[in-house]
């Protein structure tokens, strides 16, 4: 998505300017823009691509400043060139920035045309510095403008907007996307997110829905959308450059992928006593609110969703309590009936998904007893939205391509199970040996980490391979889709999951001998009906690789295709375990064919708008 950079200052600001939007690359974008204040005009560079081609440009046409805005688009309206990329400009006199979609643009670019606007971006951004500077040219100052502006917007925004009469001053607004304002030493930033200003500061105030901000290199002014005057508290974040680098890796998801067993270590800290999930650990009182719930209904996208249906087979099974799992995008647009003592889960790594926040809001008027956030990001807009909060504590995830977010997902949501089981009165026994194999989990992800290699050879069976199939029953179902999910999102071989049962109902017409399929094969009672869904796969001559359970490897024969077995260390983390060489596999398989990893076409890392 999207991604902004401001700064006010005493020194150039080109070089702040140009990290931030490195750093803001994971996001995803298709081109890139910087507009700095001259003396009396503002100077700007945009290009299509990637950030690297905006710095070309400001190598060959330096330009530099104190005070200035910079931007990498994410095309919502309009192609990803040169003409839609942001700063949008009305003259040389005022430059904006813009994330997220402005729903009433059509009107509002009718009526400024008819006062006498030229258009030159196909753009819903260009109408807002239209606006303001019509504003503006009504005698209002920046700050003034820009409040009375977004009154007339409809849609979700992140804006910043620089103009050249008046140096060294900085507005901003947020509604409905994040942006952050940091606080330097004599200077002040303003961003999406905290990562790209790290290297100048890690002091933040996260703006609020509706807040306008205005900044200089000394000060700031926070008005909020009942135009009071705010103070907002300022936090320390502890993100260290560190957790944002991508270190010895080749990729940051092959770092991320690395770094699971001790993402999912850092999320069971403090949470797990020898015997027990601890109380409250979802927050103040939760134990109360937990011990009423009947139901759970959970809602999320994309690898978020996966998990969430990991969770109902577990939640079903070892909490005896009913759980439905829904697509947000499909969910906040229902009038959902809502039965007593519901518990309404968000997942969500970013906490910034348009979708998966519209779906808490809606869910917070709907009557559910609470709302609960399982979130990776602090101060996020879903995090702030919930009753509830469980934090995943996978650290900061640049690769587009989720991992260590999803892993530490299926853990917290596995706390949430084994809380409620535990209220729900399940047998003591059973639940201390769950909360004991829990401590066991970052072990047995490092040794699954050891199949590196393997995946590695195996991959370049692949490279030439359009599509691929993936198979799993029950819990490693939802697992079966991630790992269809990871290759087709960043090696753009086309793969589907389904539920092996379903195999014979249409889609094992697909499989011949060039067809992969690649089944999930854990420990449990479902084997030996998975056991008659892979023959059908061998009897057609397809192309077999089955991921086995170490104590279920000798069930399957050389009919069976390629066996790798791992420890998976029983039901609750086995769907867990069971990710680690999916995820290997569609890494091995998009280095090898050659794509952009960490930032697949397309693609965003947080996902603003609807
Ligand atoms: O930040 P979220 O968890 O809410 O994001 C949801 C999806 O956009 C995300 O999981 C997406 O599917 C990933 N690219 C998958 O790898």
């Amino acid at each position: 998505m999207c991604g902004i950079v401001a700064a006010a200052a005493r020194r150039n600001i080109r070089d702040i300017l140009m990290v931030g939007l490195y750093a803001l690359e994971y996001r995803g974008y298709d081109s890139a823009g910087i507009a700095l204040q001259q003396d009396g005009f503002l100077a700007r560079q945009r290009a299509a691509g990637k950030v690297k081609e905006l710095e070309a440009l400001l190598e060959a046409s330096p330009i530099d400043g104190h005070c200035g805005i910079s931007h990498t688009r994410w095309a919502t309206h309009g192609k990803p060139n040169t003409q839609n990329a942001h700063p949008q400009t009305a003259g040389d006199q005022l430059a904006l920035v813009h994330n997220g979609i402005i729903e009433n643009h059509a009107a509002l670019r009718n009526e400024l045309r008819e006062s006498g606007c030229e258009f030159n971006s196909d753009t819903d951004t260009e109408v807002m510095v239209h606006l303001i500077a019509q504003l503006m040219g009504s005698g209002l100052d920046l700050f003034a403008a820009v409040r009375k502006a977004i009154g007339r917007l409809r849609g979700a925004f992140a804006i910043a907007v620089v103009s050249a009469v008046e140096p060294g001053v900085v507005v901003g607004a947020r509604r409905g996307s994040p942006l952050v304002l940091g606080i330097g030493d004599g200077e002040h930033f303003l961003a999406s997110d905290v990562y790209p200003l790290i290297a100048e500061t890690t002091r933040f105030v996260y703006l609020e829905e509706g807040d306008v901000v205005a900044l200089n290199a000394d000060d700031y002014e926070i008005r909020n959308e009942s135009d009071e005057l705010v103070t907002r508290p300022v936090k320390e974040v502890e993100v260290t450059i560190d957790a944002v680098e991508r270190g010895d890796y080749n990729h940051y998801m092959q770092k991320e992928i690395f770094e699971q067993p001790q993402a999912v270590a850092e999320t069971l800290e403090g949470r797990l006593s020898a015997s027990r999930v601890l109380p409250n650990i979802f927050g103040v009182g939760a134990e109360e609110v937990l011990g009423k719930i009947c139901q759970v209904h959970i809602v999320a996208c994309g690898t978020s969703y996966h998990a969430g249906l990991v969770a109902r087979y577990q939640m079903e099974q070892l909490a005896g309590i009913p759980c439905r799992v829904e697509i947000a995008s499909e969910y906040r647009y229902r009038r959902p009936v809502v039965t007593d003592d519901t518990l309404f889960v968000v997942i969500s790594q970013s906490g910034e998904t348009a979708d998966t926040l519209a779906a808490l809001k809606h869910a917070r008027q709907a009557g559910y007893t609470a709302t609960l956030a399982i979130c990776n990001v602090a101060e996020s807009s879903i995090v702030r939205e919930a009753e509830l909060v469980l934090m995943t504590r996978a650290g900061p995830e640049i690769g587009v391509a989720s991992t260590k977010a999803f892993t530490t997902q299926l853990v917290a949501l596995q706390l949430l199970v084994l809380e409620l089981a535990r209220l729900n009165g399940v047998d003591e026994t059973r639940y201390a040996g769950y909360v004991a194999d829990l401590n066991h989990l970052p072990e047995l992800l490092n040794q699954a980490l050891g199949l590196d290699a393997e995946f590695e050879a195996l991959a370049a069976a692949f490279i030439e391979k359009e599509d691929a199939l993936f198979l799993g029953r029950g819990s490693h179902y939802p697992i079966a889709m991630e790992g269809a999910l990871k290759l087709k999102e960043i090696s753009y071989i086309h793969a589907e999951a389904y539920a092996a049962g379903e195999l014979k109902h249409g889609p094992l017409a697909l499989v011949d001998e060039k067809m992969p399929v690649f089944a999930v094969a854990p420990d449990n009672t479902l084997l030996e009906k998975l056991i008659s869904n892979i023959e059908e796969v061998s009897a057609r001559g397809g192309e077999l690789y089955v991921i086995a359970d170490s104590k279920v490897v000798s069930s399957f024969g050389q009919r069976h295709g390629h066996i790798m077995g791992l420890d998976t260390g029983g039901p609750l983390l086995s769907p867990v375990v069971m990710t680690i060489p999916l995820q290997l596999l569609a890494y091995h398989v998009a280095v090898q064919r050659g794509t952009n990893v960490d930032q697949p076409r397309n693609l965003a890392k947080s996902v603003t708008v609807e």
